[in-house]
């Protein structure tokens, strides 16, 4: 693996060389001024980096539909690191999407030994009440179970045949001591994030799952399987243009018309070529060439910006045919805020985070004690400045308490120019979340007793 290193998704170890991990894996830059209505997130370049976002924000713009998937794993207390990805999840549902929420039970079971009753009770307890008061909307919103949901079981059995070991030893580092329901659970997640599209779930539309970096080797594991199952391949031409290209697999021979002698039955062939054709035909272009015997079809004129609808048309049509159908997920990746110590924030170690429920005195003790970017003495400070980058505070009011930009701003330049001192961020910080925090209590009380209106009809 020369330089490369593994993320864990399973380890609280979280590396933040992000820079890295963008360039490793190919992850594209998030611009945030490309993205309607901007959250505050995405101003910030807190959400930085993404996976086919831009097939989304094409559905928000054209009022087409789209879903989000999200995932939690039903274990230990929500805290501020969690928040994060449901301030992304509302601001979707904002755009349009409508949202499907994963307790991870099953997984939770896998990897930390917590029973799935258990799990049960801390997901609806601990974090659906918490979604619920950070403003998921019910009316579009699904929670269901791993454990409960049969398709997301099945899907992740099935797809299972097209993967291996070496390649879960190469994505997650398994072992022959890794445990088998442990191996598992990245199965279950591509069933998480690919059922969406099946049609008792809204059917085929484009899912964007936000997520941390941590949880990118389930959505490449997702995004390599799902395209392996898909029978018609969308390819940029070399010379130009967008190459079809159909992929014979085990279970299309007959569609796709090769014989059990492996002989191509051009009659068959031809009408599949034919049916592609007039697909193609109909989204307005005429020069088609195909090659019924190679089985590609190439559209010269069409561009990048056709091949979103090349690719939709090509996946209802594999449905027509009896094909999964299925569409690579989108996602969205956002940098970890800074725990209070220093450390990573864990539930583990209630001081380097602030639970939802934390009291106002505990999370005014915390921010107290956080490390912040202040200067020694007061007189280095008023010489030298504050450092943001260093400030707990600071970052605190950026990533979650603050949703005012020129407030923000304003912090920033007090600080950096040594007006303000660490001690007055460190008050500002304390006040905004004093506010959410209650704002949240208020909330958790308004929806505690609603909270089966989250839920699926598998799940109560
Ligand atoms: N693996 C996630 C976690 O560790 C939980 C999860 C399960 C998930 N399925 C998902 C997250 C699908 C996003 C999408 O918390």
């Amino acid at each position: 693996m020369g330089n490369d290193k593994r993320i864990d998704p399973w380890s609280s170890d979280q590396s933040t060389d992000y820079a890295r991990i963008v360039d490793q894996f190919g992850l594209s830059p998030v611009i945030s001024s490309k993205l309607p209505n901007p959250g505050m997130l995405h101003r910030r370049g807190i959400v930085f980096a993404h996976r086919d976002l831009d097939v989304v924000v094409g559905c928000m713009n054209n009022s087409d539909p789209f879903g989000v998937l999200t995932g939690l794993m039903p274990s230990g207390r929500m805290h501020l690191g969690h928040s994060m990805v449901i301030e992304q999840v509302r601001w979707f549902q904002e755009q349009g999407g409508d949202i499907t929420v994963t307790v991870a039970d099953l997984e939770a079971l896998a990897t930390r030994g917590t029973s799935l009753s258990k799990g049960r009770e801390t997901a609806i307890n601990e974090y659906i009440h918490n979604y619920a008061a950070l403003g998921l909307n019910p009316d579009s919103t699904n929670v269901y179970f791993q454990s409960t949901r049969s398709p997301v079981q099945r899907l992740g059995f099935t797809l299972g045949r097209r993967t291996n070991l070496s390649e879960f030893e190469s994505i997650y580092g398994f072992t022959g001591e890794t445990n088998l329901a442990h191996v598992q659970a990245p199965l279950v997640q591509v069933g998480d994030i690919i059922h969406p599209q099946l049609e008792e779930y809204g059917g085929l539309r484009p899912i964007v799952v936000p997520v941390g970096v941590d949880q990118d080797p389930h959505l490449r594991l997702t995004r390599d399987i799902a395209q392996k199952t898909n029978w018609f391949n969308v390819k940029p031409r070399k010379s130009g243009g967008i190459t079809v290209s159909l992929s014979i697999q085990e279970d299309n021979l007959d569609q796709m018309g090769v014989s059990s002698n492996g002989r191509v039955d051009m009659a068959t062939r031809n009408s599949v070529i034919e049916q592609i054709v007039n697909e193609i035909s109909s989204l307005g272009f005429s020069d088609i060439i195909t090659n019924p015997k190679h089985g590609t079809i190439e559209i010269p004129a069409a561009t990048s910006v056709d091949k979103q609808n090349i690719r939709m048309k090509m996946l209802r049509l594999e449905r027509q045919f009896g094909g999964m159908g299925l569409l690579p997920p989108s996602s969205t990746y956002h940098r970890f805020a800074v725990g209070m110590t220093g450390d990573k924030m864990s539930s583990s170690k209630p001081e380097t985070t602030i639970f939802m429920d934390d009291s106002i005195d505990q999370m005014s003790k915390k921010v107290k004690r956080a490390i912040s970017g202040g200067q020694p003495t007061v007189e280095e400070h008023r010489r030298l400045g504050g450092v943001v980058s260093k400030d707990v505070a600071f970052q605190y009011l950026q990533f979650f308490f603050e949703r005012d930009d020129k407030a923000i701003e304003e912090v920033r330049s007090e600080y950096e120019s040594g007006r303000m001192l660490a001690g007055e961020v460190k008050q500002i910080c304390i006040d905004r979340a004093t506010e959410w925090l209650q704002d949240l209590d208020e909330k958790r009380h308004q929806w505690s007793d609603r909270l089966t209106e989250f839920l699926a009809a598998d799940s109560t």
